[in-house]
């Protein structure tokens, strides 16, 4: 066989289809080698090697070129295909749940004021949830946190398990864990209560400031408020001190933020402010740290005094992005999530 005829057939071949047609032609079952081979038995012994070396070489010569114009047509065939102006494939973009970016930024808002971020135990005794801070067992101040109890033994100085209602129970953790004042606490936390509508999860955090040295009172708790407030909501915002009771602070108040959206005036356009009533919005509770408190924490009360807050991060976003629903931020909807 003239091996230019191949070799210019191969060559000269345009398409996939017409390349396969060409291996059959000549590698196939019934193929020009398989006749050549099969002439074998015609050939005179003396030359049937000879013969069969020649028939072999041509079968290898014709398998390299097919091969090689196989991968020039691959090639060719991307090549035309591959338009480089076509937009790359978008892959999603994951970020930070909403509360968990909250949560970092207040923690670092108070670390920048020299506060320790800490975390205590999820599921508590009764005893730091409740007792450790001025509420003795039957107070009817622990209604107020209704809580989700532990089927599990009653420790014996302890009482009974609970998912912990506040980050108040981290109070006394602290003051037994450092001993001595100074203590700059805040605890960011977990917290369950039996309470689910519009502004209520059963799941939801808190941050708890607490702060004990010698001679502190409620112009450092004003200050340090004032400070977060101003970081984190913006610069033109105040906060206020209205007289309140929690069993574990005395004096105790409410802490409000004043309103961005009425500027205090409780009116817009004429009508009445939709964010608040007073001009005043709720930021959560505060106060001076009960004697009792400190002495059940092994602190001295004749010698040191603190402060403490307990806030939600939830309530404080809400309130910075203007939001109604806490339910939307635990909904998991993507379409929610996305927008932050
Ligand atoms: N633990 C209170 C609650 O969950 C909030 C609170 C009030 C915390 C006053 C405090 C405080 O530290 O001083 O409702």
């Amino acid at each position: 066989m003239d091996s230019k005829t191949y070799e210019k057939e191969i060559n000269l071949t345009d398409s996939s289809d017409k390349l396969s047609q060409l291996e059959v032609k000549y590698l196939g079952r019934n193929g020009v080698i398989n006749d050549l081979l099969k002439k074998i038995k015609d050939i005179p012994s003396d030359e049937k090697k000879d013969y069969g070396q020649k028939v072999n070489k041509l079968k290898t010569s014709i398998k390299r070129l097919i091969e090689v114009k196989k991968k020039e047509l691959a090639g060719k065939k991307s090549e035309k295909f591959f338009d480089a102006t076509l937009p790359g494939k978008i892959y999603p973009k994951g970020s930070l749940h909403p509360i968990t970016y909250t949560i970092e930024e207040i923690a670092s808002i108070f670390q920048k004021l020299g506060f320790i971020r800490v975390s205590y135990p999820e599921v508590e005794w009764e005893y730091f949830s409740f007792e450790a801070l001025n509420m003795p067992k039957g107070h009817p101040a622990r209604d107020d946190f209704e809580s989700f109890f532990i089927d599990y033994p009653e420790h014996e100085k302890f009482g009974r398990m609970v998912l912990t209602p506040h980050t108040s129970s981290g109070q006394n953790r602290e003051m037994r864990r450092l001993k001595t004042p100074p203590i700059r606490m805040i605890n960011i936390a977990k917290c369950y209560r039996r309470n689910w509508d519009a502004t209520h999860a059963p799941m939801f955090y808190q941050f708890e400031g607490l702060c004990v040295d010698r001679g502190i009172n409620i112009t450092h708790l004003k200050g340090t408020i004032d400070f977060f407030a101003k970081q984190f909501f913006g610069p033109d915002r105040e906060i206020r001190l209205r007289p309140h009771h929690f069993q574990f602070t005395e004096p105790s108040f409410e802490t409000d933020i004043n309103c961005n959206i009425c500027k205090g005036t409780t009116k817009i356009n004429g009508k009445k402010c939709r964010v608040c009533k007073s001009g005043w919005l709720e930021l959560g509770g505060s106060g001076m740290v009960h004697p009792e408190v400190l002495r059940a924490g092994g602190i001295d009360p004749n010698i040191y005094t603190g402060w403490a807050f307990g806030f939600g991060p939830e309530r404080c976003l809400m309130m910075k992005l203007g939001l109604d629903e806490i339910r939307d931020l635990y909904g998991g909807d993507i379409r929610f999530l996305e927008q932050f």
